[in-house]
């Protein structure tokens, strides 16, 4: 019966509010598997982490057209996956299957994916080497080493690696961090309750350059 009334509800919402039919069919398409669940079960056994690896190893073989073979990108506006922390990937596919984070490539292609195929994709991604780009202007690293060395070291740590809920931002790529900063600061990012929204306010132009050409370099 409470199904029932649930269902008719449901009815009811989408001949009143196209929108809602969306909402649903996003939400039906994260159910079924809790993520979390999943997750904390593959970290506790070793056994089937290396199964889910195996799996992740070829979902990624589909990503590497961007991402990179191994998750070091080739193309400077596409982010690095290589040594991210596995939290924090698996809050991102989240994001992008539920609509919280935008972006017109990822959001389609993660809901495509299967629960373990997300996670063992994220174990997979998490245990490889990222390969930092070397700063071209040393004077320019050093004063964004200054400037991380003020506000984003609190977060993020004094060697860029952040933790489960915080990115890893060493070695990232310069134009995705760039690009990633700017829209921060500016109030345009998807990512819109960030706590990095209030801490990129006061960065000018310059102060993301500097920045960027410390943290794109950091190992
Ligand atoms: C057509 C290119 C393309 C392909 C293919 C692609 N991605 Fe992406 N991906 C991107 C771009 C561009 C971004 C950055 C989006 C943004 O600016 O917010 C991104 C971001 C991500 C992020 C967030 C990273 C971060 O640092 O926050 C994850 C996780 C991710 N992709 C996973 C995947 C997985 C898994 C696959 C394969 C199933 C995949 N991507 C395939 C282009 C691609
Ligand atoms: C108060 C904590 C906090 C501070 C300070 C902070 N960050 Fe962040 N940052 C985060 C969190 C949490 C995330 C995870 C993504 C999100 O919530 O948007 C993040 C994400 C990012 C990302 C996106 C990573 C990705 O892969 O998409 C970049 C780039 C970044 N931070 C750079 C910086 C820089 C540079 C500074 C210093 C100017 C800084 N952050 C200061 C908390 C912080």
């Amino acid at each position: 019966m409470l199904r029932f009334l649930a269902f008719l509800a449901t009815v009811i919402a989408f001949i009143t509010c196209p929108a809602a039919l969306a909402q649903t069919a996003r939400a039906r398409a994260t159910a079924g598997t809790d993520l979390d669940a999943r997750f904390a079960q593959a970290q506790a056994d070793p056994e089937l982490a290396q199964q889910l690896l195996a799996t992740g190893r070829k979902v990624a073989a589909v990503c590497a057209n961007c991402h990179g073979v191994g998750g070091n990108s080739s193309k400077p506006s596409v982010p690095n996956l290589a040594g991210q922390n596995a939290a924090y990937l698996l809050e991102q596919v989240r994001q992008f299957a539920d609509g919280r984070r935008r972006d017109m490539w990822m959001e389609g292609m993660i809901r495509a994916l299967e629960a373990d195929e997300k996670i063992g994709m994220v174990l997979f991604y998490s245990a490889q080497t990222v390969a930092p780009q070397p700063a071209k202007d040393a004077a320019l690293a050093a004063q964004g080493k200054d400037y991380f060395s003020k506000i984003c070291f609190r977060c993020h740590g004094d060697n860029g690696r952040g933790n489960a809920q915080i990115a890893r931002i060493a070695g990232q790529q310069p134009d995705y961090l760039k690009k990633t900063l700017t829209l921060y600061r500016d109030g345009k990012s998807p990512r819109a309750d960030s706590l990095m929204v209030p801490n990129t306010r006061q960065m000018s132009d310059a102060d993301i350059a500097a920045v960027v050409a410390y943290v794109s370099g950091m190992r």
